[in-house]
């Protein structure tokens, strides 16, 4: 299984975001997406999804073109996507989520239970809005609805924005038991990515949208290097402290 995105072109209306991106990731592999706001990470992920329409470029699964595909054909084909924002449905409630997610499946109830098995806080709230989960309860069930379709290639827009180290840690563990099992995982990043670059294999640098380096997730790891990195990207954003 294999997910190859070549010259990728995509924007919104006459304004173009993405101006040639290349990427691939296979089986069992998570590969990190990394860059500054506005590169148009969430453009990319967005577009392989079916839910922005490329103007052009190619996105292939197994060889085959899905390019041009609305969302909900992207996701029967394999492709599973957790948005940056609005990846639950706030005013319904947990098991509602979880059934709406598993809607097209004969085992829906199956789906639903297996994800309450597996995450008892979610089965503790399931009657409580999704609105009223924190953040890292929000995040386990969206990504949870992402994965109750069993999707082969897994794209991820800043799962873990915001939220503490411990629960970075669990995603972590959680995406990499996935990839394990043969899941190819797109991991877009931002504030410290050291413990999602730790479980990768590559990483791609996404700039004014274009992917502009690809890098062996290890090397970033070197002391000083993801520092030296990002301070490159700083130097076009003045008016922005660099981190200390
Ligand atoms: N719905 C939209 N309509 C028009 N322009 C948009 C829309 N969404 C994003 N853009 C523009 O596209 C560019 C890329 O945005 P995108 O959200 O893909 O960046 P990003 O890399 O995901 O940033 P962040 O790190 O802040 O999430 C930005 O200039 C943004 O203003
Ligand atoms: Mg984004």
């Amino acid at each position: 299984m294999q997910l190859e995105i070549v010259g990728l072109e995509s924007g919104y209306g006459k304004v173009t975001v993405l101006h040639g991106v290349d990427l691939t990731v296979a089986a069992g592999e998570i590969i990190v997406v990394l860059g500054p706001n506005g590169a148009g990470k969430s453009t990319l992920m967005k577009s392989i999804a079916g839910h922005l329409q490329p103007t052009s470029g190619s996105v292939r699964l197994d060889g085959k073109e899905v390019r041009g595909q609305l969302a909900q054909d992207v996701s029967r084909l394999g492709i599973g996507y957790v948005p940056q924002e609005n990846n639950v449905f706030r005013e319904q409630t947990v098991r509602d989520n979880l059934r709406v997610a598993s809607l097209a499946f004969p085992d829906a109830q199956d789906r639903v239970a297996s994800v309450f098995d597996r995450f008892p806080i979610l089965a503790e709230r399931a009657t409580q809005r999704a609105a009223t989960l924190s953040g890292g309860e929000r995040q386990t069930l969206a990504v949870s609805s992402a994965l109750i379709a069993d999707p082969k290639v897994l794209l991820l827009d800043e799962p873990t924005a915001g939220l503490a180290p411990l629960f970075v840690g669990q995603m972590v563990e959680w995406v990499s038991e996935l990839a394990v099992a043969g899941m190819a995982v797109v991991w877009v990043v931002e504030q410290n990515p050291e413990k999602i670059l730790a479980a990768s294999t590559r990483t791609y640098l996404l700039e004014g949208g274009r992917s502009t380096a690809e890098f062996d997730s290890a090397e970033l790891l070197e002391p000083g290097r993801l520092q030296e990195l990002l301070l490159e990207e700083r130097e076009e954003e003045p008016g922005e402290s660099p981190a200390t």
